[in-house]
C-alpha cells in the first residue's frame, strides 16, 4: 500500500502572509506523525516564500519518521541539506515567477552536475529522489546517475480535463512506474493529488510514498472552521 508523507508548505505560507510564528509547521508535523503518516514533506524554495532555514532544522530535530527535502540543485539549497542531512532530498526544477513546481526535472539536461550532487548525498548517507515526468528517457538518466527514487510528477494526470485526457496520463503514470521498477529505481508520486484523483494512484502497487500538500491543507480549513469559531465564541 502507498504510504503518505504530507507536505507541509502551506502551513508556512500562512505564517509568512502575517509575519507570525503561528500556524507552527512544528505543531503540524507532529500532527502528521501522528496520524501514522510517511513522513513529512517541505520545499525549501530559494526565495524562502513559505518554508525557512530554521523550519528546516527544527524539522530534522523532532521528526521521528522521515524528513523529505524538496529542493532545487542550486549551490546554496545543496550546502543547506548537507548541512541538515533530512533522510531524503527530493530534488525538483525551480523556477522564480511559478506559483508551484509546473514540470518534471530534466535529467537528461543536468546529468553531469546531478551524479555529482547524488554523490556526495549518498557519502553523507541522504537517500536521492528525483522529481520528474512519467517519460522513459529521463528514467534511464535517473538510473545512471544513480538515483535512488524517482517521484513521478502527476500534475499533468491531475489537471487533465476530460475522460479521455485523464486516461492517457494515468496509462504514462502506469507505465513510467513499472519501467522505473525494472531498471531497479523506486518510485514515488506526487503532485495535484486529492480527495478524487488519488485512488487511482493509490492503486498501483509498486509506489512507495504518495507527496501531498495543497489538498490536505487546504481542506483543513473547512474540517476545522467551524471549531475554531466555536472556542472563539465560547470565550467571548
Ligand atoms: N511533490 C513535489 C516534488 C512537489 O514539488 C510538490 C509541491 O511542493 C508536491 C509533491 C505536493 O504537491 P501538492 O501540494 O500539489 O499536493
Amino acid at each position: 500500500m502507498a504510504k503518505l508523507c504530507v507536505n507541509i508548505d502551506h502551513i508556512a505560507t500562512l505564517r509568512q502572509a502575517r509575519g507570525e510564528n503561528f500556524p507552527s509547521v512544528i505543531q503540524a508535523a507532529k500532527i502528521v506523525e501522528k496520524t501514522g503518516c510517511d513522513g513529512v514533506t517541505v520545499h525549501l524554495r530559494e526565495d524562502r516564500r513559505h518554508i525557512q532555514d530554521k523550519d528546516v532544522i527544527d524539522l530534522k530535530k523532532i521528526l521521528k519518521t522521515k524528513l523529505n527535502l524538496e529542493m532545487s540543485i542550486n549551490k546554496n539549497i545543496v550546502d543547506f541539506a548537507l548541512k541538515v542531512i533530512p533522510v531524503e532530498a527530493t530534488l525538483v526544477p525551480e523556477k522564480r515567477q511559478e506559483l508551484t513546481t509546473e514540470g518534471g526535472l530534466n535529467v537528461i539536461r543536468y546529468k553531469s552536475k546531478l551524479k555529482k550532487i547524488i554523490k556526495i548525498f549518498h557519502q553523507k548517507g541522504i537517500i536521492v529522489s528525483l522529481f520528474i515526468n512519467p517519460d522513459l528517457k529521463q528514467i534511464n538518466s535517473a538510473k545512471e546517475v544513480n538515483a535512488d527514487f524517482i517521484e513521478i510528477h502527476t500534475g499533468h494526470y491531475a489537471n487533465a480535463k476530460n475522460k479521455r485526457e485523464i486516461e492517457k496520463e494515468f496509462m504514462k503514470i502506469k507505465k513510467a512506474v513499472y519501467y522505473a521498477k525494472k531498471t531497479g529505481l523506486r518510485v514515488n508520486a506526487g503532485h495535484g493529488l486529492n480527495y478524487d484523483n488519488v485512488k487511482r494512484i493509490a492503486q498501483i502497487k509498486e509506489i512507495e510514498d504518495l507527496n501531498i500538500g495543497f489538498s490536505i491543507i487546504a481542506r483543513t480549513l473547512f474540517t476545522g472552521l467551524e471549531n475554531a469559531i466555536k472556542e472563539m465564541l465560547k470565550i467571548i
